[in-house]
C-alpha cells in the first residue's frame, strides 16, 4: 500500500561521514547489475538478475517509486569517494509504516556498511516522514542480516511463514524500530 502523501528524497544526502544515502544514478548501474548476480543477494532478496531491459528502465522505475509513494530506493555510497557500495530501500505500508531492505556489494561486506545505512534511513523515516515504525524482515537463516537488525536496535516482534516461488515455505524473523 503506497503512502497517501507524496514523498520527496531527503533534501540533502543522508550521511554519517562514512556512508551516504543518495538517489540512484546511471553511473551506479554497472555495480548494481553485477551485484544482482551475486549468490548471496540472489539467495536472500527477491530481485532477479538485472538484464538489459531492467537496466534501461531501472532509474525510471526508481523515480516512479518515489513519485507514487510506494518506495524510497537509494544507493549506499562511500561518503569519501561516492562509489556505490550497496542498495537500500524502504517499502511503504501506508503512511505509518515501512519495511527496509538492503544489500551490500560482496567486496564491501563485514565493515558495518549495512548497519550505518539502516540507521540513517530508519532515522530519516521516523523523524522526517513521521512514520510510527520501521519493520525489518529477514530469513531466520540469514545470520548476517539478523546481526544488522540487532546492531541497529530493532526489537524482535516474532516470526511469520511465507510461501516462496519454489514451494518451500520460508520463515521470516520480524523486527521493528519505533513502535506504537
Ligand atoms: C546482510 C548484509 C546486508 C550485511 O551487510 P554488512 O555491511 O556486511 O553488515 P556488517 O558489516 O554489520 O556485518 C553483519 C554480519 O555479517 C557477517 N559478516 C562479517 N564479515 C562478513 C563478510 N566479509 N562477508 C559476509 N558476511 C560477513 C557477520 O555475521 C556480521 O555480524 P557481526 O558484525 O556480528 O560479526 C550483507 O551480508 C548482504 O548484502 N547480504 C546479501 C543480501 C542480504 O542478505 N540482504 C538482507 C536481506 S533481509
Amino acid at each position: 500500500m503506497a503512502r497517501t502523501r507524496p514523498i520527496e528524497p531527503p533534501a540533502a544526502p543522508l550521511t554519517d561521514g562514512a556512508v551516504t544515502l543518495r538517489p540512484r544514478r546511471e553511473s551506479d548501474l554497472d555495480a548494481i547489475a553485477a551485484a544482482s548476480r551475486d549468490p548471496e543477494i540472489r539467495r536472500w532478496l527477491d530481485d532477479e538478475p538485472m538484464d538489459e531491459q531492467a537496466r534501461r528502465t531501472s532509474l525510471a522505475r526508481a523515480e516512479e517509486a518515489w513519485r507514487s509513494g510506494t518506495a524510497a530506493p537509494l544507493t549506499i555510497a562511500d561518503a569519501v569517494t561516492d562509489e556505490p557500495v550497496g542498495l537500500i530501500n524502504l517499502q511503504f505500508r501506508g503512511d505509518a509504516e515501512a519495511s527496509v531492505a538492503y544489500g551490500v556489494f560482496p567486496q564491501r561486506r563485514g565493515r558495518g556498511v549495512a548497519p550505518r545505512a539502516v540507521r540513517l534511513l530508519a532515522g530519516w523515516a521516523l523523524a522526517d516522514l513521521a512514520l510510527e515504525q520501521v519493520i525489518l524482515e529477514t530469513d531466520e537463516r540469514n545470520i548476517a542480516s539478523i546481526r544488522v537488525a540487532e546492531k541497529c536496535g530493532f526489537h524482535r516482534v516474532g516470526t511469520r511463514v511465507e510461501a516462496t516461488g519454489d514451494g518451500a515455505p520460508q520463515t521470516l524473523v520480524v523486527f521493528a524500530l519505533g513502535g506504537r
